[in-house]
């Protein structure tokens, strides 16, 4: 395995009944407290009025920023960035999904920053204070409860991009797997795959002698297979939701691959798929990492053998390595289809006309994308054309 540092900030608070610490843990960053909301999920569950119940119980001046958007939006995120600045927000307290977070990191980041937060997203600044973030996460998918990871949409230049820093990681993030009860079937699907593919981003490396950080992401994977079919048959079993919950946790706060080098290129191009068709992250990579996976198999086939054993139970007797490889990645496209996640790009009603401009859009920064196979524009655009 390379050499690394690990350092993981979050204080995590998991388990029914959690939510009933927030006061206690936002009063330790001041006294004016900044709620980010979506679309309005927890102000129809209840959730909002509890937590506004438990802030001023503690005697917090609480703001309020809703309507985040799922595929979080720059605009408004810069209403939340004017509300730090205008009122001294202390804490900004995310409390939704990934894009709830996503959007609270980019105003923690902006509102102690003198220029555009987009600088940090586009490379020209880099995230060097915030302020402090507290996180209620209600939907199990992205790992943004526990990392230093925002992905944000400029509609205005269609690009959606990410930026990281250790001063994102969230001070601490309340997991109940009751608040999960509520997510659509569709987003749970989403949540699924997402969880999943973060776990694939990492371990398709060529980083040599990693059997610990390989049994972790296969354990991640295991437990996320096991445990989806009981959470879409009955989305109010607890034990189900857990181990979703803390799955999406596990699988991108930095501990299944330590030392290992990642790829990330199928992140990028549904990156560049959602920022054009504002499509959900999780249906994107149920298209694309299949068809990933088959284009770049050759790659590495014993990894991809090792991947087909030990969490699909391929029989390998009488296959030859790049069969066993192959049926481990119809096991995926099969897994996603039982799900019932989209296959194709069609099913968003997506076409050849953009493929062009999303596979040049993606290689954009550094000419090529991923690091498990460095794929090119025409490799981009071929996987982009095995999609549709
Ligand atoms: O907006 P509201 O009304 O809250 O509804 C949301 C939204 O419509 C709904 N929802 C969330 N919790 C719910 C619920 N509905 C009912 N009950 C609940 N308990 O679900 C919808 C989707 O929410 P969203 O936050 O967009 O989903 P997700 O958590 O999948 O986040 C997706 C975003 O995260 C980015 C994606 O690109 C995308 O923009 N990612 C962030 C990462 C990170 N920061 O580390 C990594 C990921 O790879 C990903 O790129
Ligand atoms: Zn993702």
């Amino acid at each position: 395995m390379n050499n690394f540092t690990f350092l993981n900030p979050t204080k995590l608070l998991f388990g029914e009944g959690q939510v009933a610490n927030v006061g206690r843990e936002a009063a330790v960053f001041g006294k004016k407290v900044l709620i980010v909301t979506g679309g309005g999920s927890v102000k129809r569950s209840g959730l909002f009025d509890q937590v506004m119940d438990h802030l001023k119980r503690e005697r917090l001046a609480v703001y309020e920023l809703a309507g985040v958007e799922p595929n979080p939006r720059l605009t408004t995120i810069h209403k939340g960035i004017e509300i730090c600045k205008t009122e001294g927000i202390d804490l900004v307290l995310a409390v939704g999904g990934g894009s709830v977070i996503d959007a609270s990191k980019a105003i923690c980041a902006g509102a102690k920053y003198d220029g555009d937060v987009w600088d940090f997203y586009i490379g020209k600044a880099v995230v060097e204070k915030a302020l402090p973030l507290g996180v209620i996460l209600t939907l199990a998918a992205t790992g943004s409860e526990m990392n230093g990871g925002s992905v944000v949409t400029n509609w205005e230049t269609q690009q959606k991009l990410s930026t990281g820093s250790i001063h994102l990681y969230p001070k601490f993030s309340i997991l109940d797997p009751t608040l999960t009860y509520t997510v659509p079937k569709d987003q749970t699907v989403y949540g699924i795959v997402d969880m999943m593919a973060h776990v694939f981003e990492q371990y398709f490396s060529h980083t040599e002698n990693t059997p610990l950080q390989d049994r972790l992401c296969e354990s991640v994977l295991n437990t996320v297979i096991e445990n989806a079919e009981p959470v879409l048959k009955n989305p109010e079993d607890y034990e189900a939701r857990s181990n979703l919950l803390l799955g999406g946790t596990m699988a991108l706060n930095g501990m299944i691959s330590m030392g290992m080098e990642g790829d990330w290129a199928t992140h990028g191009i549904e990156h560049e798929v959602s920022a054009i068709y504002d499509i959900p992250h999780g249906g994107g990579l149920a298209i694309l990492f299949p068809n990933w996976m088959k284009y770049v198999v050759d790659e590495r086939v014993e990894k991809f053998k090792q991947f087909a054993i030990r969490v699909w139970n391929v029989n390998p007797s009488g296959k030859t390595d790049k069969e066993i490889a192959l049926e481990g990645i119809e096991k995926v496209r099969e897994f996603f289809n039982q799900i019932g996640a989209p296959s194709r790009l069609k099913d968003y009603d997506i076409d050849d006309l953009n493929l062009d401009l999303m596979a040049e859009k993606a290689v954009e920064r550094e000419g090529t994308i991923g690091r498990f196979k460095k794929l090119t524009k025409e490799d981009v655009k071929n996987i982009l054309t095995m999609s549709l």
